[in-house]
Order: C-alpha cells, then structure tokens, then sequence
C-alpha cells in the first residue's frame, strides 16, 4: 500500500491507472477507523481495480469552537487497518498541501445546508463541499463511498456532484452500528463509560420512532414529541434537532411518507453525536 501526501503526485497516479484501464474508487475520510469507514473501504475493494482512501482532517469544515484540535488521529493505525483489506493508496495532504498559502475558493451548495447539521455548525458544509470537490479533482475516481451515517452530507455532496458535473458514481452505504445499536462515530471515543450508556439515547428513540409508525402513526409532530420525551428523560443529553423530512430534499414534513428522513443530533455531555433513520416504505402492516 502507497501513502501519497502530494495533491499532484496523487493526481498523476490516478490519471495513469485510468489511462491503463483500471477503475478507481474513493473512501474520503477523516481518518480514526472504525467498521463504519471499513465498510465503506471492503465494498470499494469489491467494486473497483483501484481503491485510494483519503485521510484528512479537514480544518474548514470546523467552526471556531469546535474540536478540530482534539479530533482523534492516527495514520500508523489506520494504514495498516486499510492495508489489511486491500486498499491501495492512502491520500494523506497536510493542510497546507490543501489550502496553501493565498487559497481563496469554497464551494457553497445553497438551501439544503441552511438547516439541520448546517444551522447547528454554520460553514460546515461549505467546508465539506469544498473539501469533497478538491478531493474530486485531485482522485477523479469512478465512484465515492459514503456513509447514510451522515445523511444531510450525503444529500449535500450528491445535489453538488449533479451540480457540478461530477462524473463519479455516488454510492450510499448503511450506517454500521455497535452491538447496542450505537452508530459508529469516531466521536463516540471522546464519551466516558457514563455518557457512553447515555448516547444509546439516539437509536433509542429512532427504533421508537419507527415502531410508532410502524403501527400507524403519521403525524411529524407526534413522534417528533415522543422522541423528544425519551431524550428529555436522559440527564446527560440535550436535543441540538430532531428533523423529519423529505429524504432527498430535505423538505420538512407534517407527516409521513415514502421515503422520509427522521435525523438528529444530540449533545452528550459536550460530545455531540448524529443519527438517523430512513423510512423507506410506510407498511403499517409488516
Ligand atoms: P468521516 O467522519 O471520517 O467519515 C468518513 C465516511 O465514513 C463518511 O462518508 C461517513 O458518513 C462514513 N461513516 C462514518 N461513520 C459511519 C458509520 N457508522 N457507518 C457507515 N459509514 C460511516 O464524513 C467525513 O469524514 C468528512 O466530512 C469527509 C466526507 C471526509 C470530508 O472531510
């Protein structure tokens, strides 16, 4: 497995594998593996003839009070975790490698980031767009994984690619959680054993949210209330937002329909942590 820090040296390798026929795939990362980034990477190996995992810890997608400072890194851990599934390069930048000196560009996908994680963590997906295009640009792979994990990302970086005329497969993977139901998150090393039990709050009250409509309950605000009841409960947990909407436009919704998103974010302590739902199909039946 290659470690490339070089954005050129990166670009010129991909360029060569396309000239040689090879099909490329892209896990953009922030590195501090867990099963949910491994998924991503094992499905990528399956599905291309190169894969190229990207490891960086993105400072413009951090607002001023955040934790880009103490966001957990580990490259040696890391490679070899991507080395044991068969990745083929790392793409490791500094941060000036990305954003040298006199870097004046961002990309800005309007509406769909004014809500949800965007009105929680203004600039946030400004960063991520930004940083996701020059990704695209440096590793023009056939596809890009992407965790439902972080689902308004996900709309986010497919309303842009269609936008931007991207020519990269979006592909969209399940969120991985931990036996009790916890999404991985490399977020989830910062809780203490206490906080830990607390987090269990947010799929908590999604599988509730679920069942609810499951038996027949449309109502956004009902659930959205029950939902708040069952965090409410937790001492060690404050509501940022619950949001149920329309999964692809992010629309808000009084009730529930086909395809719809229920997403949240949740402070445990000062730790805060997303999750979310999609509700595919309403079958009150099943
Ligand atoms: P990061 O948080 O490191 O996540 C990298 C990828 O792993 C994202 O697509 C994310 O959705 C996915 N992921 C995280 N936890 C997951 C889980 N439990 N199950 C499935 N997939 C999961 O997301 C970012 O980095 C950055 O914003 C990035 C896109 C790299 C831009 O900087």
């Amino acid at each position: 497995m290659k470690i490339i820090t070089s954005p050129k040296e990166m670009q010129a390798y991909v360029k060569r594998a396309r000239t040689d026929g090879k099909t490329v795939g892209l896990v953009p990362t922030m590195g501090a593996f867990h099963e949910g980034h491994l998924s991503l990477m094992r499905r990528a190996r399956a599905e291309n003839d190169i894969v190229v995992t990207s490891i960086f810890v993105n400072p413009t997608q951090f607002g001023p009070k955040e934790d880009y400072n103490a966001y957990p890194r580990d490259l040696e851990n890391d490679s070899k975790m991507a080395e044991k599934i068969g990745v083929d390069v790392i793409f490791a930048p500094s941060v000036k490698d990305m954003y040298p000196q006199g870097y004046a560009t961002f990309v800005n996908v309007e509406r769909i980031t004014e809500k949800m994680c965007g009105a929680s963590r203004p600039g946030h997906f400004r960063g991520v767009a930004t940083v996701v295009t020059k990704l695209f640009n440096i590793i023009p792979a056939h596809k890009a994984y992407f965790g439902q994990k972080d689902a308004q990302q996900c709309v986010v970086i497919k309303r842009m690619s269609e936008d931007l005329n991207f020519d990269i497969d979006i592909v969209i993977l399940p969120t991985v959680r931990e036996n009790d139901g916890l999404a991985m998150s490399s977020r989830n090393k910062y809780l203490s054993d206490e906080e830990r039990r607390s987090a269990l709050v947010l799929f908590k009250s999604l599988s509730m949210a679920k069942e609810l409509i499951r038996s027949g309950e449309l109502n956004s605000e009902k659930i959205r209330q029950k939902m708040l009841d069952i965090i409410n409960a937790e001492p060690l947990a404050r509501v940022d937002y619950i949001s149920i909407v329309d999964a692809e436009t992010l629309e808000d919704l009084n009730e529930i329909k086909d395809n719809t998103l229920i997403a949240l974010a949740v402070f445990i302590g000062k730790t805060r942590l997303i999750d979310n739902i999609i509700i595919d199909q309403i079958n009150p039946l099943k």
